[in-house]
């Protein structure tokens, strides 16, 4: 019988998720659909009761359910439930399991497109919310460790660090202007707001003047696929790399735990690289 997948979100319209997983379950032969629902906030609950019900295998969570779902859920993993958020959920005997495989997903991307290991890496976050909240747990925990995080207002920076449970010794919270001052002190810089995304594509969070040109600048952003900060990083000599590679990942790493399968990256990355071109 085919299995059935999805993602659940208010908008859903514009998501590339469920192009991406079809064309995998296709590909590797598995009998399977990945569709878009649109649940509004207020029928969540009943949603996810529904979906149980049918006999929903797994499913991606988006904005705007990714903490709300929580407490609907039979387990959430410590990682997903340190974080606060669950962008993937699993159906185990029954039950629905919550993850995050944002985090990891960020994490693999870069050891990807970039080095494999991260650890020794002085890395500076810039922003404060969802997506900088999964990036940095999900890096302390996993052994990256000397990793700061500046934001326009300190005090959510401040807050990030303090509501970390992983080792939190050789982070510091900074300002976006402190940041700018002692850039030249970071190996990897991560920018994780929406500064730069079209239509404001001559926005940039942060002047690159005093970036060390052997540093690695990455933007969660992929539209467009070099912001206003990669392309100044790349002009400056600069490894970039783009947000296509978290967002490829975090699926990779639902589809393989639904269907013990990974599934096949630069297959993923061109199908999205089209969908956005
Ligand atoms: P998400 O969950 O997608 O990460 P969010 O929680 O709304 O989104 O967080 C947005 C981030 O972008 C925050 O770090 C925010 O800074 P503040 O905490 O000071 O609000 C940052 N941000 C948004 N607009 C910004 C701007 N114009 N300049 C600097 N930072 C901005």
């Amino acid at each position: 019988m085919q299995k059935l997948y999805g993602v659940i979100g208010d908008p859903i319209g514009h998501s590339m998720s469920p192009i991406m997983h079809n064309n995998e379950f296709k590909q590797l032969n598995i009998n399977a659909h990945y569709h878009p629902f649109h649940i509004v906030e207020q029928n969540l609950e009943i949603a996810i009761a529904g979906m149980k019900a049918i006999g929903v295998e797994g499913f991606n969570v988006t904005i705007p359910h990714k903490t709300t779902i929580i407490p609907y859920l039979d387990y959430i993993d410590p990682l997903a439930k340190a974080i606060g958020a669950v962008n993937t959920v699993v159906r185990v005997d029954g039950e629905y399991h919550g993850y995050n495989t944002d985090g990891e997903g960020y994490m693999k991307a870069l050891q990807a497109e970039w080095k494999d290991n991260l650890e020794n890496e002085k890395v500076l976050i810039l922003g404060a919310g969802g997506a900088a909240k999964a990036i940095y747990f999900t890096l302390l925990a996993k052994g990256v460790l000397n990793v700061d995080i500046a934001n326009r207002s300190i005090d959510k920076a401040e807050n990030l660090i303090k509501h970390c449970p992983y080792v939190i010794e050789n982070s510091k919270a900074l300002t976006l202007s402190d940041a700018e001052q002692n850039l030249q002190e970071y190996s990897l810089i991560i920018q994780t707001t929406s500064i730069g995304m079209y239509p404001n594509i001559n926005d940039c969070i942060i002047s690159l003047e005093k970036l060390n040109k052997n540093a690695m600048v990455s933007d969660i952003v992929y539209n467009p696929f070099e912001t206003l900060l990669l392309k100044t990083a790349k002009q400056k000599g600069c490894n970039i790399q783009n947000g296509i590679g978290m967002f490829v990942y975090q699926g990779a790493l639902a589809f393989e735990m639904w269907t013990n399968k990974f599934p096949d990256i630069n297959r993923m990355t061109d199908i999205v690289i089209r969908q956005l071109g």
